[in-house]
């Protein structure tokens, strides 16, 4: 079966999704005009937000990344988050922006930001492509950008992953429940 069968729905075509990257390019570059921001994503999911993003920017950036692994089940975190990579970079007196790929309960966010708080930053904000706000529990993280608010469904591509499949489809949707279930 192909990938896209697997699909039952597109929340977001690859279209809309690259429009409002660049949309947010826009954004950040000009905040971020007089400064040289360190841009900050966890693998694997903020994949390909990271390498769109960035080359819709029109400033200077740097960028580096960090490896995580979440205690839970496939669809859902826990919040016991375990650092597999760190960033090869300090960011003591840098401009900061955590990119995410979706924020859910804020629970990894939440332990991103504060592992990232106590290293001093000059400043540190997040830009999330989507954000589930229903699920939420932490609710006070400082989400300046954002993409797309997703309803309380599971998605997947564009770097979102179901059991480490499906993040190479170029657009995101919802899997047919029978893929779920296999
Ligand atoms: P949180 O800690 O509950 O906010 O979950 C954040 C992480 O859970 C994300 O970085 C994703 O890896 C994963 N996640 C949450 N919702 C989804 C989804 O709908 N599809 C794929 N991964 C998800």
């Amino acid at each position: 079966m192909a990938l896209d069968e697997h699909i039952d729905r597109v929340l977001f075509t690859e279209a809309q999704i690259q429009t409002r990257i660049r949309e947010l390019a826009a954004t950040i570059s000009a905040d971020y005009a007089h400064t040289t921001p360190l841009l900050v994503s966890v693998l694997k999911g903020a994949l390909y937000f990271m390498a769109d993003l960035t080359r819709a920017m029109t400033i200077p950036i740097a960028m580096d990344f960090m490896a995580i692994t979440t205690y839970g089940s496939a669809q859902a975190s826990s919040g016991a988050v375990r650092l597999i990579k760190d960033l090869d970079e300090e960011i003591s007196g840098r401009h900061v922006l955590l990119l995410e790929d979706i924020i859910d309960t804020g629970l990894t966010a939440a332990y991103l930001l504060r592992t990232l708080r106590a290293r001093d930053p000059a400043s540190l904000r997040i830009c999330a492509l989507l954000d589930k706000t229903a699920r939420r529990i932490v609710d006070t993280l400082p989400i300046s950008y954002r993409g797309f608010e997703v309803p309380d469904m599971f998605v997947v591509g564009y770097g979102l992953d179901y059991k480490q499949l499906y993040r190479n489809l170029p657009f995101i949707g919802v899997l047919k429940p029978e893929v779920v279930a296999s």
